[in-house]
Parts: structure tokens; sequence; C-alpha cells
């Protein structure tokens, strides 16, 4: 806090009376303010302490506690149910001393959220954003706290925390519109989903229904020193939020090949407005609002308390599972053989294939390709039908891909190739990891591009060149000690067609493949060590992805914050329209955070500790 104090004094004072107030600030509510606030939501605000403190000298130290705190911090679990745990704190203000990038040794809030309201129902949202609004404090709105950009944070803000909003889930066995003159095209199922679950509850709700709903992909989380996913896989199933940024930036996953990308199959929202009113919107009612929060982002428009999602009946799929492995630590003929197969990924997902593929890098273990694909199947088939449509799939995958690079096993690569069949997509799903296993720690450095068909066939040099400016010879360059290349091959069929009242970054619509390259920095390397691998991945390896599929875009909710083309990068041409829907909803732009629709008017004033007071932008 003093750092803060200091560059407050020596830095803008000009700018103060336009800023939103902080705890160092006179202008901070008193205490009795906020107990008033406590007695409105009925005892759910939280007064927040940093997750670490005892770990450090003063009030609050403890050894055994730090010990236990240390244990656990890194775990998705333990992040989850904090009001301020985040899985990528970009800035680490309080971390166990023995933690990763425990950086400069000190102890306060930083970004984190000062008080948080607890939400249970909608009108705890209501009484938080009126509160925020006048008492002039910062709000934002979290859920799991997964965002890689860092929106879920705040320095010196009141947060809503989403994570408790759980009204019992809803099945319709045919969608019911609440607004009941307002004709709907859907007549298929669909579940209502509160904002605080997280998609391995909905899938294993809408399973038990006999349905698969559109959700996020990663099966074991990011961070594999997370024990509790290693030792018992299925309470790691996707954690990601369902219905809060998640959705509302797109939503990508192991169904959207087939079905389109979750934001596709939302039928309506609630939302509680800036203004505190509750309104719904769908394609009869708020129909700007209902697109807007269809892929202009989380954290904009409104704070979702739910939405009605479209859901399928399950499907028997076959699964692909395939690896590439070299002789040795040269990466050459791995970057080679891997521009070959992203040339056929356009012609398998044509075939109906889709998942994910990695390349991970780290030191002391041999640099793999391996993918696990799926095909989704006829659901209510023959035996005999199902069982040539498995061949004929297979026969696809074979001619394609397997076959094309057999010539290599054993010489340079070794190749190996399995076929897999489940009976429902949610079997499939528990069957095994579907997105990054191998990093032991989160990555705060992050970049990401949309390939289109044509940037992946024929571009078989350009691919070759980012490969390799992807994974130098010498990693001591990236300065990292492990790299991640997660291949998203989630495109492609029905997420190539666009859908009335959406906001969906267009370049979604020609998108096969999601490439996200990750970086993760030594434990030992602070803030400007942080800050080099960033630049590196910039600088390097973003550049070397647009060169070889220029023009497309990249997805908001997995990106580099700091990408200097964000704005069309994140939101194509979409921008200057979402800026007129966050102008009507939101005029005095309540709901902020860096680099989402209308954040220009406002600014972070930082300096060294690259966190400060939201002021107006001169
Ligand atoms: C381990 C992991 C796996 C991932 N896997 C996938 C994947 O498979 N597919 C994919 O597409 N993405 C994936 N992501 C990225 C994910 O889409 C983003 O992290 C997303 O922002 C998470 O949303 P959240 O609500 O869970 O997180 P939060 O950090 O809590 O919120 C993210 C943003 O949404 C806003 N927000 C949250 N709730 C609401 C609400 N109810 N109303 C309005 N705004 C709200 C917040 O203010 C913030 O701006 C993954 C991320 C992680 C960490
Ligand atoms: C809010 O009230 C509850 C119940 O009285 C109490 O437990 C909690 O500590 C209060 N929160 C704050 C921030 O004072
Ligand atoms: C932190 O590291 C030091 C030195 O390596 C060690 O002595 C200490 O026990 C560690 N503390 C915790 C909480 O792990
Ligand atoms: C938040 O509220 C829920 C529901 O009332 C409660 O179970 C949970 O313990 C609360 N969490 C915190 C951190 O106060
Ligand atoms: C409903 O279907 C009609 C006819 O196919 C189509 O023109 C219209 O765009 C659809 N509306 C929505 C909101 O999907
Ligand atoms: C319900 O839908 C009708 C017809 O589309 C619309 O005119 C009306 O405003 C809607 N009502 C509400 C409460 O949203
Ligand atoms: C890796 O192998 C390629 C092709 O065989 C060769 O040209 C290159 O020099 C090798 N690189 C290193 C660092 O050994
Ligand atoms: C690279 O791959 C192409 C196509 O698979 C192949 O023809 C070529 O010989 C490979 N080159 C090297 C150096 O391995
Ligand atoms: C398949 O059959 C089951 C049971 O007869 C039925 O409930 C289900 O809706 C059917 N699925 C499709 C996609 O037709
Ligand atoms: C590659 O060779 C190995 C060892 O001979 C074999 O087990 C594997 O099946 C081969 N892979 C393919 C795709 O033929
Ligand atoms: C490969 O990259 C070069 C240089 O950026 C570009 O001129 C060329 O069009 C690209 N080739 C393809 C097939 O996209």
């Amino acid at each position: 806090m003093k750092l803060i104090s200091l560059l407050l004094l020596t830095g803008a004072p000009s700018v103060l009376a336009n800023c939103k107030c902080t705890p160092t600030d006179s202008c901070w509510p008193s205490a009795s303010k906020w107990k008033g606030l406590n007695t409105t939501v009925n005892g759910a605000l939280i007064a927040n302490e940093p997750l670490a403190k005892s770990c450090y000298a003063g009030i609050g130290t403890d050894p055994s506690q730090c010990q236990e705190i240390s244990k656990i911090y890194d775990l998705t679990s333990f992040r989850e149910s904090s009001p301020i745990g985040y899985a990528y704190p970009v800035i680490e203000t309080c971390a166990p001393v023995n933690g990763s990038i425990a950086g400069v040794p000190v102890c306060d809030l930083g970004t984190s959220s000062v008080y948080s309201v607890n939400a249970t129902k909608p009108t705890d949202v209501a009484a938080g954003i009126k509160f925020a609004k006048e008492n002039n404090v910062r709000l934002v709105i979290k859920n799991t706290g997964h965002d890689v950009r860092a929106r879920s944070q705040g320095y010196g803000s009141l947060s809503i925390w989403m994570k408790h909003m759980k009204p019992e889930l809803q099945f319709q066995d045919r969608y019911q519109p609440s607004n009941s003159s307002c004709q709907s095209n859907w007549t298929g199922s669909a579940i209502v989903v509160g904002g605080g679950y997280i998609w391995k509850e909905v899938y294993a709700y809408a399973a038990k229904h006999g349905h698969i709903a559109v959700g996020g992909s990663s099966e074991v989380n990011i961070q594999l020193n997370d024990h509790v996913c290693m030792t018992l896989l299925t309470v790691c199933l996707q954690t990601v939020g369902a219905v809060g940024g998640y959705i509302q930036g797109a939503g990508h996953g192991p169904a959207t090949h087939d079905f389109g990308l979750a934001a596709d199959q939302v039928l309506e929202y609630k939302v509680v407005l800036a203004s505190g009113e509750i309104v719904i919107a769908n394609d009869c009612s708020n129909v700007d609002l209902f697109a807007a929060l269809r892929g202009g982002g989380g954290g904009t428009f409104g704070v979702v308390v739910s939405a009605t999602i479209r859901v399928y009946p399950t499907r028997p799929i076959l699964k692909h599972s395939f690896v590439l492995a070299p002789p040795s630590t040269n990466l050459s003929t791995l970057m080679n053989a891997t521009a070959s197969v992203l040339s056929k990924y356009p012609a398998l997902s044509d075939a109906g294939f889709s998942g994910n593929a990695q390349i991970t890098r780290k030191l002391g273990s041999k640099t793999i390709y391996s993918h696990n694909f799926a095909k989704m199947l006829s659901p209510n088939v023959s035996s005999v039908k199902l069982s040539s449509e498995i061949e004929e799939a297979k026969r696809v995958m074979n001619r394609q891909l397997v076959d094309f690079l057999r010539p290599l096993n054993g010489t340079g690569l070794t190749v190996i190739s399995k076929f897999e069949k489940f009976d429902t997509f949610q079997t499939y799903f528990a069957s095994g990891t579907h997105e990054s296993a191998g990093l032991n720690y989160p990555s705060p450095a992050m970049v990401s591009r949309f390939f289109d068909k044509q940037s992946l066939i024929n571009n078989h040099k350009n691919i070759t060149t980012m490969l390799k400016a992807i994974f130098p010879e010498s990693n001591s360059k990236v300065q990292a000690i492990a790299s991640l290349l997660e291949l998203s091959l989630v495109g492609g069929g029905e997420v190539l067609k666009p859908k009335p009242n959406t906001a969906i970054h267009p370049g979604w619509r020609s998108t096969y493949l999601f490439m996200e390259n990750f970086d993760v920095p030594p434990a030992d390397s602070g803030l400007q060590g942080v800050r080099q691998v960033r630049q590196y991945a910039i600088s390097k390896k973003l550049n070397a992805m647009k060169a070889a599929a220029p023009g497309i875009g990249t997805y908001m909710n997995e990106a580099d914050p700091d990408d200097p083309d964000w704005k069309e990068d994140f939101y194509g041409d979409r921008y200057e329209w979402l800026t007129s829907v966050k102008q009507k909803y939101d005029p005095e732009g309540l709901f902020w955070c860096y680099r989402c629709v209308g954040s220009e008017g406002w600014e972070e004033i930082t300096g060294p500790t690259l966190y400060g007071p939201l002021c107006k932008a001169k």
C-alpha cells in the first residue's frame, strides 16, 4: 500500500478527482457504510485477506498455517473456493514464500478485490452494483477466477462473486421461453444454468438426462501438481465457469465442431444491469444485449445470473489417439512432421474429427506431438450402420494422416495410432485428458491465434517457420523453463455457420484450429523475468503466428492481454457495434475490465507495482 500512496503523490495528482476511490483515499467508504451493505446482502459481505498472509511477518504470521497454504496454494479447487483465488495471478503480491513466481517479498492484496459480495440471488448482485455506484468504488465480477487477462481482478475493488449463485439446475424437455409470447425456433431440450455452476457439473447433469452440453474441454487442469486431479480424475473435470466469461466470450470445446460455439447455444440470459434492473435478454427482449452477451466478452454489459442453453441427445464417439515422437532432442524433424500433420487438420475436421493436440517442451523430457481427437457418430442407428460409419471414419483418418506418416515410423520418428469407441459423450469425456498435460505451473505468458483452412493447407513452409520460432533449438532464448503449444481443433463444422443475434468474432467463422502457446518463466524470475518471457512471446512467437495466419484474429478468452492489435484481434469488426450496446446499457462504464469493450474511457494508473487506481482517461 505504501508504494501506491507514494506513486499517487509523485504520479498524477491532477487525475485523482477522476479516479475510483481506493482504500488509501479519504473518499473510501467508512466501516459503517460497508456494514450497511453487509446488512443489505444478509451478511454475505466478505472482507478479503491475502491468501498467504500467514507466511509473512506481522499480524497474522503463522508458520504452520503457512505450510498448509503452501501445500494447497496451486490447487484449482483451493483457488476457486476463495473470492480472491485466480488461476492466472499475473501479478503475485502475496505468494507463499516458497511458492512459484514469488517476486518481491511483500504481502498485500494487489489486484485482488478488497471486499466481495458472496452473491446467492439477483438482489445481492443489484445491491453490490448500487453500492459501487453510489460510493465511486471500482466494481468487478468474479466467477471462477480462471481468466487469463485478469478481467476478474481489480485493485481496490468490490467484487460480485458468482460462485454460490446456484439455483437448482432445470432440465426442459422442450425449451420454454420466459417470455411466453416469444416464439423460439428451437424445439429441442434446454438447461437453465445459474451463474455459479462449472462445466463439470453441467456435463454430469446433462448426461443424467441423456444429453450433451456444449462446454469447455480440459479434463485435467493445466496445473498437474493438482494432486487431487492426479489421484482422482473425476474430481477435476472441466473447472471453467459455465455461463460467466467462458460463454460470453464464445466458448470452445469437445462438442463445438458438431453443435457450434457455446455462445451459439444460449437461448436466453437473465441479467442484472448497471441500473440494478433485472431483465431477460433473448430473441424477443433486449435483443442487442442478448447478442452482445454472446461473444462480446464477460465483465462488460451486465451480470449474468443465469442462462438457458440448448442441449443435444447424446451420441456414440470414435476416439483417435495419436503420438509422434522423435528419437532425440533435436526438434527439427518433429517440427517438419508437425507442419504436415497440421496441413491435414481441415480434412480431418471436415470428416467430423475434433479435439486437442499438444507439444510440450520441458527440460529433461522428450518433446513429442500427441492428440486425442473424436468423431461423433449417429445416434440410434443399427449396429451394422454404426460399424460401417466407424470403418469409414477410420479409413479417412488412416488415409489422411496415419498412412501418410507411416513411412517415417522407425526412421526419424515413432508413430503411434489408436482408435477406441465409446457409447456416450460422457464416457468418452471421462476417458482421458483433452488438454495440456505436462505443465506444472500456472503460466502468465500466453499468445494465441486462429487458423483457417487456407493458412493450414499448402502453407508448409510458413507453418514450419512458425513452429521453429515457437520452439527455437535452444529454449534459453525464450528464457522459459517449459513451453506448451496447445492445438485445439475445435472449429470447422457448425462453428463456421454464423448464428443470428450473436457478436462472436467473425474470425471464428472461418477457424478450424485455435493455437495457444504458454511459456513458463523460472520460479525465481520475479516481475522483470516474467515480463521478459512475455515480451519474447509477443515479439517472436505471436508475430510468427500472425505471419502464418494473417488477419484472422484470436480468441479473446485465451490471448495475451498486451497484444498490441487487441481491438481487431479480440473483437474483429464487431467492436464499434459492441461499443454502442455498452453505451446503452452501461453509460457510466461501471463494469470495467482491461481491454474489454468500452474500456478506453478509463485507465489504471500503474507504476512499478503494475497496479493502481482506475481513473478517467485524459
Ligand atoms: C484451466 C482452464 C481451462 C480452460 N479451458 C477452456 C476451454 O476449454 N475452452 C474455452 O473456450 N476457454 C477455456 N478457458 C478460458 C476461459 O474461457 C476463460 O478463462 C474465461 O474467462 C473463464 O470464465 P470464468 O467465468 O470461469 O472466469 P472469471 O475469471 O471468473 O471471469 C472471466 C470474465 O468474465 C466475467 N464474468 C464472470 N462471470 C460473469 C457473469 N456471471 N456475468 C458477467 N460477467 C461475468 C468476469 O468479470 C471476467 O471479465 C480455460 C481457462 C482455464 C484457466
Ligand atoms: C457480514 O456479516 C456477517 C454476519 O453477521 C459476518 O459474519 C461478516 O464478518 C460480515 N462481513 C464484514 C465484511 O464485516
Ligand atoms: C522454504 O524454503 C526454505 C529453504 O529452502 C526451507 O527451509 C523452508 O522449510 C521452506 N518453507 C516452506 C513453508 O516450505
Ligand atoms: C458463500 O456463501 C455460501 C452460500 O451461502 C456459503 O456456503 C459459503 O461458505 C460462503 N463462502 C464464504 C467464503 O463466505
Ligand atoms: C428462425 O428461423 C427463421 C426461418 O428459418 C430464420 O429466418 C430466423 O433467422 C430464425 N430466427 C432466429 C432468431 O434464429
Ligand atoms: C415479450 O415478447 C414480446 C414479443 O416479442 C415483446 O413485445 C415484449 O416486450 C416481451 N416482454 C418482455 C417482458 O420482455
Ligand atoms: C537437427 O537436425 C537437422 C536435420 O537432421 C540438422 O540440420 C540440424 O543441424 C540439427 N540441429 C542440431 C542442433 O543438432
Ligand atoms: C519435411 O516434410 C516433408 C513432407 O512431409 C518431407 O517431404 C520432407 O522430406 C521433410 N523434410 C525434412 C528435412 O525432414
Ligand atoms: C434415440 O432413442 C432414444 C430412446 O428411444 C430417444 O430417447 C432419443 O431421443 C433418440 N435420439 C435421437 C437423437 O433421436
Ligand atoms: C510404428 O512402429 C512401431 C514399432 O514397430 C509399431 O508398434 C507401431 O504400430 C508403428 N506405427 C504405425 C502407425 O504403424
Ligand atoms: C507465407 O508467408 C509469406 C511472408 O509472410 C507470404 O508472403 C506468403 O503469402 C505466405 N504463404 C502462404 C501460402 O500463405
